[in-house]
């Protein structure tokens, strides 16, 4: 078996990491002990591009036993958990490339180190495999995909609408059960988590700009204001910025923002949203970091090219010093935030995105022969059992609508 991790040695660490996490993964449990018998994957290759967390250990695990062969590589050169790798190795046989702090050139020898393994199914937070498949001139049999996060799904769509998609692909992001808690809750409190261990700054009296009032976005503004934060939304869309208003935020400009903030975090999908002009206004001591899929979001090149001296003052924490002597200290290289200094997004979450990812392989292997190469929602059916089987797992019961309800919902003509 090949792979490329830092050090076997942390297998136990992250045995035991795993089995922390597994234990708020009771969906992803149910559909392991289903997979084991059933094996609704036997055979089939999958090539994984995914944060290697704890969480995605677990979903790497149930796929193993639903019958697949596996090989996983970072979807991040700064979100892989070393100790994870080590034991999907020497715990689990699954060839893993990823190693934390990997430059591009390893990232990249990573990503063909998983397509070498001719995948059948891709599964990508980021569509970086898709991509490079569809770059490369080397033929794949791929008969479709899955695509974990919001901006994997933005450049699959663009793929798909200019007709050069070659497969189907399934867009877990967009299923009920994953953004509303993965993204929103999740982003939400790994995120801030982020902040705070490669800072341990006070969040309570400062003023916190959240750029992107998306699902993450929300999280993140919603839970820094729990912490006794003031926080501005920067945003473009006119109904996010009311809703941002409504509920109860100052919405701003960047322009206006960057002078006063204290901690700035992009969360947009989008590029240079935090750029020389911004620099140019903020304080002393101000602290940006994106949690956003690609650092693009913050203009690091603006950053290096007006300051005249760079250091890590803290593990994660780059200190740029600007001509004026201002002070502007980057986070985790403008990688996400959540992945790069945190664990990223707690098991409990986690499980309902992945339950999505595991029955999106078992249905692409199922259904790929009647599927066009378009990016498909996770269907109802799938996205509906998660959430049943969730609540069941954490003992909530819910009403059922009566006879008479499901009549009255299906009429037209019973308005009294
Ligand atoms: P979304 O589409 O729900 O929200 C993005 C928001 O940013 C939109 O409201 C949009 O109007 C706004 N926006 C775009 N350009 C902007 C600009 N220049 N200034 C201010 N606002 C702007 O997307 P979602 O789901 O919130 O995801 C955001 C990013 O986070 C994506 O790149 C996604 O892939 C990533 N993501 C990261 C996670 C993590 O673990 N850190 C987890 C899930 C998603």
């Amino acid at each position: 078996m090949d792979y490329d991790i830092k050090d076997i040695n942390l297998r136990e660490k992250g045995k035991n990491r795993m089995a922390w996490a597994e234990q708020e993964m009771p969906v992803l449990r149910a559909i392991k002990k289903r997979f084991k018998k059933e094996k609704p994957l036997a055979g089939l290759r999958i090539s994984a591009c995914l944060h290697v967390t704890s969480e995605t250990a677990n979903l790497m695990d149930t796929l193993k036993v639903g019958g697949a062969e596996l090989v996983i590589c970072a979807s991040n050169p700064l979100s892989t958990q070393d100790d994870i790798a080590a034991t999907l190795v020497a715990d689990y046989q699954i060839s893993t490339y990823a190693i934390k702090g990997e430059d591009n050139k390893q990232y990249y020898k990573h990503l063909d180190a998983a397509l070498a393994h001719n995948p059948i199914i891709t599964m990508d937070d980021g569509a970086d495999l898709v991509s490079m498949i569809h770059s490369s001139k080397k033929k794949f049999a791929v008969i479709g995909g899955t695509e974990e996060t919001t901006t994997g799904v933005i450049r699959l769509r663009s793929m798909a609408e200019k007709g050069v998609l070659k497969f189907p692909v399934i867009s877990v992001n967009d299923a009920d059960t994953k953004y509303l808690f993965d993204n929103r809750y999740g982003t939400g409190q790994s995120t801030i988590d982020g902040i705070m261990r490669a800072t341990n700054r006070l969040i309570a009296g400062s003023v916190f700009v959240v750029a992107g009032y998306g699902w993450c976005g929300r999280g993140v503004a919603r839970r820094s204001a729990g912490l006794g934060a003031s926080v501005v939304v920067t945003e473009i869309d006119p109904v996010k910025a009311i809703e941002a208003v409504m509920d109860g935020f100052r919405v701003l400009p960047m322009e206006e923002a960057a002078s006063f903030g204290d901690f700035f975090v992009t969360l947009t999908g989008n590029t240079k949203v935090l750029r020389k002009e911004h620099f140019d206004q903020m304080k002393d001591g101000s602290i940006v970091c994106n949690s956003g899929h690609f650092n693009v979001e913050i203009d690091i090149p603006a950053l290096e090219k007006i300051s005249k001296q760079k250091r890590t003052v803290r593990e994660f924490v780059d200190e740029y010093t600007l001509s004026d002597g201002r002070r502007i200290n980057l986070l985790g290289e403008g990688r996400l935030i959540n992945l790069a200094s945190a664990e990223g997004h707690p098991a409990a979450v986690m499980d309902m995105s992945f339950a999505n990812q595991a029955l999106s392989a078992e249905y692409i292997a199922k259904e790929a022969a009647n599927l066009e190469n378009k990016v498909y929602p996770v269907p109802k059916i799938i996205d509906a059992s998660i959430a049943r089987l969730k609540l069941q797992a954490i003992g909530i019961e819910i009403d059922q609508l009566t006879n008479e309800q499901v009549k009255y919902l299906a009429s037209w003509d019973m308005g009294t």
